[in-house]
């Protein structure tokens, strides 16, 4: 059994699909790794809220840990695992803030909570009681009373991971598992595409 893949994105898109029919939840849910300034790695899930031929987009507070290792060190590595197709893909790649425009345009999709909340947390930050994270709500939301649609905050947006590489990995039979790693000099090139002993 061989396995191309040419177009990477076609082919996430379309195991992005099958996950989406087959997970039991978040079928979008990536775990992102960073670098803080000291080079110490982090990792943890956010979920992907588009991808197209620029990059893979997620949303997230700029002023916790990982946006401030984003910033330190604009670069990341993703990873997808679908448990119920038994697949992964893998993605590395710089980082870039999406603009005020495009963020506030995903803010203003949200349910209206998840927008309070992203005022309300200091993501990242300690919280000495969760009444102190009650309290901030309880504001936001008065402040915020019989508007429909109101500003994100600045310290809240999207990120846009450009991925340099890519690997696509779907188990096998006797841990002899496929792998496709695909690799582009630029972000304006085209991939080269290496099948990887598993
Ligand atoms: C299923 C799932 C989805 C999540 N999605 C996001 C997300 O899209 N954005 C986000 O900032 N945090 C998300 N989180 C929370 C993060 O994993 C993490 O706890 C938080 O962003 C703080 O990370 P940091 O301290 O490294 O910045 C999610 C967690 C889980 C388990």
């Amino acid at each position: 059994m061989s396995f191309r893949v040419q177009d990477p994105l076609t082919l996430f898109s379309q195991w992005l699909e099958e996950a989406k029919a087959t997970e039991v939840n978040d079928p979008n849910a990536m775990a992102l790794a960073t670098l803080d300034g000291d080079g110490t790695l982090s990792n943890r899930i956010v979920l992907l809220k588009g991808h197209d031929g620029l990059g893979f987009r997620f949303f997230t507070n700029f002023e916790g840990r990982k946006g401030r290792a984003l910033r330190d060190n604009p670069r990341a590595a993703a990873l997808f695992h679908w448990k119920t197709l038994d697949r992964q893909v893998r993605l590395e790649g710089p980082v870039e803030r999406l603009s005020a425009e495009e963020s506030q345009a995903y803010y203003d999709t949200r349910a209206r909570g998840s927008r309070i909340g992203a005022w309300a947390s200091l993501q990242s930050q300690p919280l000495p009681h969760r009444s102190a994270l009650e309290g901030r709500i309880e504001d936001f939301v008065a402040r915020f009373e019989g508007q429909d649609q109101f500003a994100k905050p600045d310290y809240w947006g999207g990120f846009i991971l450009r991925p340099m590489a890519m690997e696509f990995w779907r188990a096998g039979e006797f841990r002899l598992h496929e792998r496709v790693r695909l690799t582009r000099l630029n972000l304006d090139s085209g991939w080269t595409e290496t099948p990887l002993y598993p």
